[in-house]
């Protein structure tokens, strides 16, 4: 029996090895030695065959043998189970300090951009914003606004006409007619929009984007102009910015002027963008013709108002300090990702 019990357990330490840290081969060995049909099992019910004056010793040491397995089978079952829980956090390891992945977020391009901003400042200020055809017809893109057809702006080369008199509008002043020809004063709108010319050189494209703006009511005056533009681009650009009025001329407007800001790059005092002078051009403005009153048929001895206009895509160029237009339509992602919403 003795022999019997030691290569037993010869046997069975051979086979835990064997079964290493592998939960169910570890099992499989319990089975082996401790099941209902396994060889210590076997052994133990084979003692009622022993004389009886070795029952006792066999007994007892076939017991002592079997609480020596348990107590290796359960050592190894730990081993085996604490080996699979390190294994389970290695390979589920995160390396927080790994660089992310961005989401891709969309962006605005600088014109859109630089348009709602505008058009947040204006709809506090009360402004309603409006929209108007870029196909347009004769009497709204010029007719109405005091350039009759002889006007040298009506020239083949500078407007792009289509079949049946109309044409793309080239500039959004006509919005102001159809504002004026659908409501009647008070009048306070924008309109920004595309705007079409015959223009191509590195400066100039055949399509930009400008922005209207027109107020009408009773006693609107030159002083409301200044005061409004100032306030706009003192929350456009900030309180720092300085604005001038030059006169100018627009066939729409009298008087006419043109307006500057001072430069944003070099703050006034002289830089390459603002070619020396300090100042930066942003547009044509004006107090509405009596003529364009009488088109829309309102009283011009009631009604005054003001009239300006906005190049979109260099105020855009300024606002983000780009320095060639091309980088506005050449939609090359490298460009248009840098200005995140
Ligand atoms: N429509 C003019 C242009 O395109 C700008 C302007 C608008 C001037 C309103 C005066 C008043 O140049």
């Amino acid at each position: 029996m003795r022999e019997t019990l030691e290569r037993l357990e010869r046997e069975f330490d051979a086979a835990l090895a064997d079964a290493g840290a592998d939960t169910s081969a570890v099992e499989a060995v319990r089975v082996r030695f401790l099941g209902r049909k396994g060889e210590l099992t076997g052994l133990m019910k084979s003692i009622g065959s022993l004389p009886a004056e070795e029952r006792k010793d066999a007994g007892r040491d076939i017991n002592a043998l079997k609480r020596r397995i348990d107590q290796r089978l359960t050592e190894a079952a730990q081993r085996a189970e604490s080996a699979s829980v390190e294994e389970q956090l290695a390979r589920e390891r995160i390396d927080v300090s790994l660089p992310s992945c961005i989401p891709w977020a969309g962006s605005l391009h600088p014109v859109t951009h630089t348009r709602r901003e505008l058009e947040r400042i204006f709809r506090e200020m009360g402004f309603s914003v409006e929209s108007g055809p870029e196909v347009e017809d004769d009497f709204h893109n010029f007719e109405a606004l005091n350039m009759p057809p002889d006007h040298p702006a009506r020239d083949d080369t500078d407007t792009f006409y289509l079949d049946g008199g109309l044409l793309l509008r080239t500039h959004t002043s006509p919005v102001q007619i159809r504002t004026m020809q659908s409501r009647k004063p008070p009048i306070k709108m924008v309109c920004p929009g595309r705007v079409y010319r015959r223009d191509l050189d590195a400066t100039h494209l055949p399509m930009f984007h400008q922005l209207e703006a027109l107020v009408v009511g009773e006693n609107v005056s030159m002083a409301d102009l200044k005061g409004t533009l100032s306030a706009v681009w003192k929350r456009f650009f900030g309180d720092e910015v300085e604005m001038r009025l030059r006169p100018g001329y627009f066939p729409f407007v009298e008087p006419g002027c043109e307006y500057d800001v001072s430069c944003r790059v070099c703050e006034g005092k002289g830089c390459r963008v603002c070619k020396n002078s300090g100042w930066i051009e942003l547009g044509g403005a004006g107090m509405v013709h009596p003529a364009v009153f009488e088109a829309v048929e309102l009283d011009a001895d009631r009604y005054s108002g003001f009239a300006f206009g906005l190049g979109l895509d260099r105020i855009a160029m300024m606002r983000h300090g780009i320095d060639d237009l091309r980088l506005l339509v050449e939609n090359d992602v490298r460009f248009l990702g840098q200005f995140p919403v």
